[in-house]
């Protein structure tokens, strides 16, 4: 069973993971288009759906399917499993953020420059790479 769980578990990682690379690039271009027009309605739709359809479900269920496994395999006193919930607890955050910005979009109130939106893409990325190095390599 743990096995077939885990599969799932990274399964739903991936979706959670693929929506969370992609939003702020999404961001990064609806920076650029005026607000009223086609293409920044277009814009809305996209990062609309793409929050309600798969990010928020694909999280909802890597959290309940990782604190399964967490319980199950009894590594809540493993120390790369504190610095994986971390981290994950700050890319939680981070989609918490995701969702205000689709929010103030779609009401035409975004502030922030293109360029925040352009560093701001990174940071989904390396917080990837050190969960993944903490599940897999287990350094402690
Ligand atoms: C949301 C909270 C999460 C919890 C509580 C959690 C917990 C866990 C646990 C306990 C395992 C089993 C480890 C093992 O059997 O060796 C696991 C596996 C895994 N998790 Fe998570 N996880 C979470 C989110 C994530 C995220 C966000 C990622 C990637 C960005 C991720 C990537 C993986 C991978 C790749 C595996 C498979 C590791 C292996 O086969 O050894 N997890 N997770």
């Amino acid at each position: 069973m743990y096995e077939w769980i885990k599969a799932f578990h990274v399964i739903a990682v991936i979706s959670w993971m693929a929506g969370m690379l992609y939003l702020p690039r999404l961001f990064v271009y609806h920076c650029e288009a005026e607000i009223g027009s086609k293409q920044s309605e277009t814009f809305k739709v996209m990062e609309r759906r793409l929050l309600k359809a798969i990010i928020n479900p694909a999280m909802i269920v890597t959290w309940v399917l990782g604190l399964y496994l967490a319980w199950s395999g009894h590594w809540f006193l493993s120390g790369w499993f504190h610095v994986k919930l971390f981290l994950v607890l700050v890319m939680s955050g981070i989609h918490g953020l995701f969702s205000r910005w689709v929010r103030e979009f779609a009401q035409d109130r975004n502030t922030r420059s293109q360029k925040f939106y352009r560093i701001i893409n990174e940071i989904p990325t390396v917080l990837m790479i050190g969960i993944v190095i903490m599940v897999i390599v287990k350094p402690f």
